[in-house]
């Protein structure tokens, strides 16, 4: 039996990158021979098994092969008579398929050292084309690395164009989808993630309203100036009509905050100079952005909105005096009113006189800038 470190921790180790986990695969195990040793076996559907001490996976090394839709359509051969090369064979990228043993010693039947010396994200054989998440995978990757200079092969993207007009991207579970589209939202260069997806058709299948706007150039934009991944999908769906935006969201399982502040973000971004014309359109903007009681999506909404102008919350013109109305605002409370009201009546005048603590707010700034 010998382990060897695998997949993304050596690719990363031979980058200089900093690497999130470490996966290891065992050559010449068994389950017996592993749950002897006290690993402990997780995950039904593959021989995975996770280390006593230190928690990491350990996979025994086996070959797969397709035999249907989604997630669980393989057949998975594992024994001790599966080789290393044979397990690397059917991985995702060549660089993702390279091993290290206890020695420093690398095995790399497929060219992943030649490809990350080329930058190079270029699949391993065609057996790539069984899993249809690799063509986010392969997206994700784009955009972690881009700034070192990587770029999808060309024979590559010609791969995940048919899988991507296969159909078959239509069997990944929307859950899936937005796990690697979250993922790729905190990399460096999330632009690119929707480029890739766009190169190779896959974008048409995922979010078709993001083909005709613009909304890649937007987060390209936004990134630099925001690491919240929820105002950098608000800022990517941005130019869309607020259903639009609201519909692609929920398309693809996005949590329903994120969700909510790209359908504000969409809908109050352009009528935000109107908002901040007056009391009464001051107070509706808050009121939608639930600003009088919580946080957010208020904070979310400003720090998107200054991002997609090169520009953080604190300096933005406009949040600045968002923040400011909001401030005024929720110093006017109900115990405040005539003891006399309630019910609307008392909802009524509490908003008129917020509206109107908004306006005097709102007042000075013009004061200020004239
Ligand atoms: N792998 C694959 N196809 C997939 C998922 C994983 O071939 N759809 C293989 C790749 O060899 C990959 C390894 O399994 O390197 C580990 O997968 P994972 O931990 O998901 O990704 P990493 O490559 O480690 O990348 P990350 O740094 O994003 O975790």
């Amino acid at each position: 039996m010998k382990t060897y470190k695998v997949g993304g921790a050596v690719r990363d180790q031979l980058l200089g990158y900093p690497s999130q986990e470490t996966d290891w695969v065992v050559v010449g195990g068994t389950p017996a021979a592993l749950i002897d040793q006290g690993f402990r076996q997780v995950g039904k559907d593959f021989p995975v098994f996770l280390h006593p001490d230190t928690q990491e996976e350990y996979a025994l090394a086996r070959t797969e092969r397709k035999s249907g839709h989604g997630y669980h359509g393989f057949t998975i051969h594992a024994d001790p008579s599966v080789t290393l090369e044979e397990d690397l064979l059917r991985r995702d990228l060549t660089i993702n398929a390279m091993a290290l043993d206890d020695q420093g010693v690398i095995t790399d039947p497929y060219g992943g050292q030649d490809d990350l010396a080329k930058r190079v994200l270029r699949h391993v054989s065609p057996q790539f084309a069984e899993d249809p998440l690799r063509v986010l995978r392969v997206a994700r990757f784009a955009a972690r690395y881009h700034h070192l200079g990587f770029a999808v092969a060309s024979e590559t993207l010609e791969l995940m164009r048919q899988l991507s007009s296969s159909g078959e991207l239509a069997h990944l579970a929307k859950e899936r989808i937005w796990v690697e589209t979250e993922r790729a939202l905190t990399e460096r260069d999330p632009a690119v993630y929707f480029q890739v997806l766009h190169d190779c058709s896959a974008l048409a299948e995922l979010i078709p309203a993001l083909c005709v706007s613009s909304g890649m150039a937007l987060l390209e934009r936004a990134a630099k100036h925001t690491e919240r991944t929820d105002c950098r999908w608000a800022a990517l769906l941005a130019d869309l009509p607020t259903d639009k935006a609201k519909l692609s969201s929920e398309s693809v399982k996005a949590p329903n905050a994120h969700t909510l502040l790209a359908s504000r973000v969409a809908e109050w971004r352009p009528q935000l100079k109107t908002a901040l014309s007056s009391g009464e359109q001051g107070w509706q903007l808050l009121k939608a952005l639930d600003a009088l009681r919580r946080d957010e999506p208020f904070d979310g909404f400003c720090e998107t909105v200054a991002a997609l102008e090169n520009q953080t919350a604190a300096t933005h013109p406009a949040c600045q005096r968002l923040r400011a109305a909001r401030e005024a605002a929720a110093k006017v409370k109900a115990a405040d009113m005539d003891g006399s009201l309630s019910g609307k009546a008392l909802g009524e005048a509490l908003q008129s006189a917020q509206a109107e603590a908004i306006a005097k707010v709102l007042e000075t700034f013009k004061v200020a800038s004239a």
